[in-house]
């Protein structure tokens, strides 16, 4: 059994799954909130896609963290790791700390955007919920470039 193959598969698979539903938030979900009339029923189409995903990304942090940083071991990459030759990885830790922070906080930061409902904005709220997942899919996108690059011999 081709251990490293087998773990790159589980690897891909798990941010297959995880970024094409960051990409299917921001592109699809966001521009319909935005033509949703009433603010109620923004806030609540936004809570139940959220909610949802959110329970699946914790998994795909897991599972990605776990395949990854094994990889970075039966690779022994973690002996040259943060120089010229493993820029990629570097750019893909990046990005999973990125998430791990927003997940770790996210309780906080949706009380603080939720919070107050006698001084809540929808439109706002919402241009600056889309604005951030555009920002989000953008760090995730480069992760999976540098992931490939790194993944087919690429290196500074
Ligand atoms: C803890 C975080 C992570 C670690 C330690 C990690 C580590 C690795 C390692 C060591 C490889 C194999 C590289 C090689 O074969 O030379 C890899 C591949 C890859 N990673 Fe990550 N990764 C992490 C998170 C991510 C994230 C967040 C993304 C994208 C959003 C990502 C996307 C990819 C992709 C697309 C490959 C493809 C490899 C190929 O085409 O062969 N990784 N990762």
């Amino acid at each position: 059994m081709n251990w490293i193959a087998l773990l790159i598969a589980v690897h891909v698979v798990t941010i297959l799954l995880w970024i094409g539903g960051v990409a299917f938030v921001t592109m699809i979900i966001f521009p319909i909130i935005a033509t949703t009339g009433d603010s109620l029923e923004q806030v609540l189409l936004f809570q139940r896609v959220e909610h949802r995903f959110a329970r699946q990304a914790r998994i795909y942090i897991a599972l990605s963290g776990i395949t990854g940083f094994w990889l970075l071991h039966l690779l022994g990459m973690d002996r040259i790791l943060f120089t010229r030759q493993t820029i990629g990885v570097s750019i893909m830790l990046f990005a999973w700390f990125f998430y791990l922070l927003v997940l770790l906080f996210e309780k906080r930061i949706f009380k603080k955007l939720f919070g107050k409902p006698d001084r809540f904005d929808s439109a706002k709220v919402f241009k600056f919920l889309a604005a951030f997942h555009w920002v989000v899919l953008g760090i995730s996108l480069l992760a999976v470039f540098a992931g490939v690059w790194q993944g087919h011999g690429g290196s500074l």
